[in-house]
């Protein structure tokens, strides 16, 4: 017979266990709740400084969002896009980051987290949790997020301007290059999803109203009558203009993109290029209506947490910023 104190040590045993399997650190030593004993109330910070941000500039959501995203695919989420240089060499200066907008924000919560725990929390954290809010903040869904990242040393523009994704991207060119990141062709479909929110300039898709193949042609993919209400909109060389990308709920996270892409109304290339493989318009397909939401919204969050892996920095890697835009 087990005497009480094996069978006390067998319980304890079993409690630490499945302690670690609530909260597993994942493959790269990411988890949820990295900061418990740390820095406790990191996500109620953030969530303070976002709640108010957004109440004031609501259209600030959907740049931070997409922050995280810009950070993620140039040498993993480690921060980089938020470092500054003295002759504009980093990433934030290159062509497809010029339109990111709320570094301030990312600040503003770096100074309030380096009060309650100084040297903590790293700025690549900060941005996967404000990506998180920011869909909140839209009616979008929530997800637990992984932290544990650190931040990187390293900006450099020519990196952002290989490696993020140009709006005339075809299938081929997205499904490698999220491939490449360790991201199957469902986070694609759904990531694009993100285009749920949010505004684009003119000139990421004038040439698929005025000169898709250089004969002054339109791009036969891009449904008429949409072409002709964004002509309306962007003359050839409009580059200030914002277009609602997706018109009328640009405000709200909700599964409208997909119709939109269904009805070939996607404003970019690579929003209609998910027409063009089996899987990704499959998905397209099944979610063009709200009977799609719930599992959209799931899948939101899946992908988030997939993307919020990408090259990550732990453990003793990198460095935890004290300003997050500048190296220590
Ligand atoms: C799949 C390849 C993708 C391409 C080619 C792409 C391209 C673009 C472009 C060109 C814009 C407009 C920028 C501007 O002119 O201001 C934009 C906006 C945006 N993208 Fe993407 N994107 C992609 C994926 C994603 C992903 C994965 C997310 C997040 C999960 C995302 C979130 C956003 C958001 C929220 C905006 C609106 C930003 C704002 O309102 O300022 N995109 N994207």
């Amino acid at each position: 017979m087990a005497t009480p104190k094996v069978l006390l040590c067998f319980v304890l045993q079993l409690i630490f266990l499945l302690f670690v399997l609530h909260h597993p650190a994942n493959a790269q030593g990411l988890k949820v709740g990295f900061y418990e004993n740390t820095c406790p109330r990191v996500e109620h910070i953030v969530k303070e400084i976002t709640d108010q941000t957004f109440s004031v500039a609501p259209t600030l959501a959907s740049p931070l969002m997409r922050m995280h995203f810009h950070d993620c695919f140039v040498r993993g989420c480690e921060g980089s896009v938020l470092l500054n240089s003295p002759t504009n060499q980093s990433e934030k200066f290159a062509i497809p980051n010029l339109s990111l907008r709320g570094f301030q924000i990312i600040d503003k919560i770096k100074t309030a987290l380096e009060k309650k725990c100084p040297g903590v929390v790293s700025c690549a954290d900060i941005l996967a949790i404000v990506a998180r809010d920011a869909v909140v903040a839209l009616q979008g869904p929530s997800w637990e997020v992984e932290t544990g990242r650190r931040d990187g040393h390293v900006s450099n523009i020519t990196e952002a301007l290989f490696n993020l994704i140009p709006p005339f991207a075809n299938i081929t060119a997205l499904k490698s290059s999220f491939a490449s990141r360790g991201l199957s062709v469902k986070d694609l479909a759904v990531l694009s999803g993100g285009h749920t929110i949010g505004n684009s300039h003119c000139n990421a898709f004038t040439n698929r109203l005025y000169n898709f193949t250089g004969k002054g042609d339109t791009d036969p993919t891009l449904d008429s009558e949409y072409i002709a209400k964004l002509k309306k909109k962007c003359a050839p060389t409009d580059i200030t203009t914002l277009v609602e990308m997706d018109p009328g709920s640009f405000k709200t996270f909700d599964v409208h993109y997909f119709t939109l892409v269904s009805k070939r109304r996607g404003l970019f290339q690579s929003d209609a290029a998910l027409l063009d493989d089996s899987e990704t318009r499959a998905y397209v397909l099944s979610h063009t209506t709200d009977a799609g939401r719930a599992s959209f919204f799931k899948d939101f969050g899946v992908s988030m947490v997939n993307m919020g892996r990408i090259g990550v920095l732990t453990g003793s890697a990198g460095e935890i910023r004290k300003v997050c835009t500048k190296v220590n």
